[in-house]
């Protein structure tokens, strides 16, 4: 596979871990609320990484951490604020249900529900509006990565973000296509070059964190976590089984 050229420059930030269970469509209730019960009792000692995890919409206030160990985020919102849009969740909603982060642009939402760059941008805007923290996913096709496209690709992907306030904190998920829910996950090297691309790509924000995606486990979490530029991790699969992900938790430095 071509590695994406031109990504040096733009140096991370060091700080906590950001490390973000996204559930998808998974879980009943009665499974969220043991999770919630087993994670609770792991959470006091994950050492220093911050935590937020994103279940299905109805157990968002059930997920609330009793002991402020994590945080609470949205799998997506809708671009509009308010109104006759049956089935949707607004960013205001989630906040009102403690949300502090919001996904937007999960490769799921853009290839089963079609979501464009447009989209995207009023998505943004509305977590914006809400005081959400908007991770922002991006991420190539294999076939995109295979003919060398991968650089553009997220420079047009990126462009969505192009009126999101460069003052306010940004967290960008990078996550393949081709690693989500496969078991193959981008290399070490693989996700620190393109994840310095796309740092490069936004060098004029105040305060970027930048996650790696795609079948992260608790057997490859520690290898990827000492990449420079990987500030934390957005967990599928791996985030449902409550030890497994506390063990990704603090496999992270
Ligand atoms: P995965 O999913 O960890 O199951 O590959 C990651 C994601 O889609 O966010």
């Amino acid at each position: 596979m071509r590695e994406p050229s031109g990504v040096e420059g733009v140096k991370p930030e060091r700080g906590r871990r950001l490390i973000v269970a996204n559930w998808k469509m998974n879980k009943t209730r009665p499974e969220a609320l043991a999770f919630r019960d087993a994670f609770g009792r792991e959470s006091e000692s994950l050492g220093g990484v911050e935590v937020a995890i994103a279940p299905p919409y109805p157990y968002l206030s059930d997920l609330a951490s009793p002991a402020g160990g994590w945080s609470l985020a949205g799998q997506d919102c809708s671009a509009e604020a308010r109104g006759a849009f049956t089935g949707e969740v607004s960013a205001e909603m989630l906040a009102s249900c403690g949300c502090r982060y919001v996904i937007v642009g999960h490769s799921e939402r853009r290839k089963h529900f079609h979501e464009s760059g447009a989209l995207l941008s009023g998505k943004l805007r509305q977590a914006r509006q809400a005081g959400l923290v908007p991770i922002f996913c991006v991420g190539e096709t294999l076939e995109e990565r295979r003919e060398g496209l991968t650089r553009e690709l997220l420079r047009r992907q990126i462009e969505a973000a192009e009126n999101d306030p460069a003052d306010a904190p940004l967290v960008v998920a990078y996550e393949p296509v081709w690693a989500i829910g496969t078991g193959q996950n981008a290399t070490p090297k693989q996700a620190e070059e393109t994840i310095a691309g796309i740092r490069n790509l936004l060098a004029g924000r105040a305060s970027l964190r930048v996650l790696y995606g795609g079948s992260v486990t608790a057997e490859n979490a520690a290898s990827l976590a000492s990449r420079e530029g990987i500030a934390g991790f957005l967990v599928g699969g791996a985030s449902l089984d409550s030890p497994g992900f506390a063990r990704i938790c603090r496999s992270c430095p």
